[in-house]
Parts: C-alpha cells; sequence; structure tokens
C-alpha cells in the first residue's frame, strides 16, 4: 500500500479491519473455534449435501430457504425474504424460534457471542462455492 497520501493509508488500514467480521476471519485460533461450535450443527447440516437441514455450501448471500434440492423448508423460513450473511446469521443462530417463529430448526440457538462470531466466520470460509465447498444436490 502506498502511503503518499495519509488519508488513502488510513482508509486502507479500515478497509483491512473490516475484512473478515472484524478481523476474525484473519485469526486461525477463532476459526480453530468455530470449527468446532459447528460440530453442533453437524447433527443435521453438513457444508456439502443435504441431511435434516439443507446443506450450508454457497450459504453467504443466498436467499433463506433457496438452497437447491432441499426438500424441508419451512414455509416460515421460505417466506422470511432474509438474504443470510455474517448479520442475519448472528441474529437467527442466537435463537432460531425467535427470529423465524415457525421454522423447522429445531435447535435452541447457540447462546454466547464470542461461539457465535467464532461459528459465523468459519462458515464465512467454509462455505464459499467452488473454492471451499461445492454444492451438492
Ligand atoms: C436438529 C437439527 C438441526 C440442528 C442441530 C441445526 N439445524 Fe440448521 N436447520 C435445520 C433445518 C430442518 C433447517 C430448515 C429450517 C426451516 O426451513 O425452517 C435448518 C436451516 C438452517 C439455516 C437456513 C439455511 C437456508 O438454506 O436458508 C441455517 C443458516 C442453519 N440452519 C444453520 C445452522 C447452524 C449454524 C447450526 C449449528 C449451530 C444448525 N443450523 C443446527 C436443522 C438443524
Amino acid at each position: 500500500m502506498s502511503c503518499a497520501l495519509a488519508r488513502a493509508c488510513v482508509l486502507g488500514l479500515l478497509a483491512l479491519g473490516a475484512t473478515g467480521a472484524a478481523g476474525a476471519a484473519t485469526d486461525p485460533a477463532a476459526l480453530r473455534r468455530g470449527e468446532a461450535v459447528y460440530a453442533r450443527c453437524a447433527a443435521c447440516h453438513a457444508i456439502e449435501g443435504h441431511r435434516t437441514g439443507p446443506q450450508h455450501c454457497g450459504l453467504f448471500g443466498r436467499l433463506a430457504g433457496t438452497a437447491p434440492g432441499f426438500e424441508g423448508y419451512s414455509k416460515a423460513l421460505k417466506q422470511s425474504h432474509i438474504t443470510w450473511d455474517a448479520r442475519t446469521l448472528d441474529l437467527f443462530l442466537q435463537n432460531p424460534t425467535k427470529a423465524v417463529p415457525g421454522t423447522a430448526m429445531g435447535y435452541a440457538g447457540v447462546k454466547d457471542p464470542q461461539e457465535r462470531a467464532d461459528l459465523i466466520a468459519w462458515m464465512a470460509e467454509a462455505t464459499r462455492p467452488g473454492e471451499a465447498c461445492r454444492p451438492r444436490p
């Protein structure tokens, strides 16, 4: 990064800080913790392929209830108009049945904010279609 202009440097640093959920995604320890939290989801989910719940490959930027080939969505989730990103996942995962009343996801949620942040940072990396995973019907 060229620092000929002090302002450009400051903006550059801000941009660096903003990437990856406030730096969490660049912290390998946080990613490892996030992967460990995902073990709770693996009873029903996989990154690649549908189980009781839909696959998570390609989750970020996807409209809720639209993983191709998954038939088990509730009407509530399909009609929620949520687009999945770090913020909407944080809200949903804190308390799924409160965030989307009528959801078919029978899971109490991840109550610890740090655990959620680590989980979401790990998922942002692990669900990148074509890079980290391949969507499977
Ligand atoms: C008991 C099974 C179960 C567990 C455990 C579970 N889920 Fe789910 N999940 C589901 C089901 C079923 C759905 C579909 C919900 C609906 O349609 O209302 C779902 C939906 C989702 C969605 C929306 C996906 C989409 O395509 O719109 C996300 C995101 C999600 N789960 C994340 C997680 C995470 C992260 C965990 C672990 C912290 C987890 N789930 C734990 C069963 C589960």
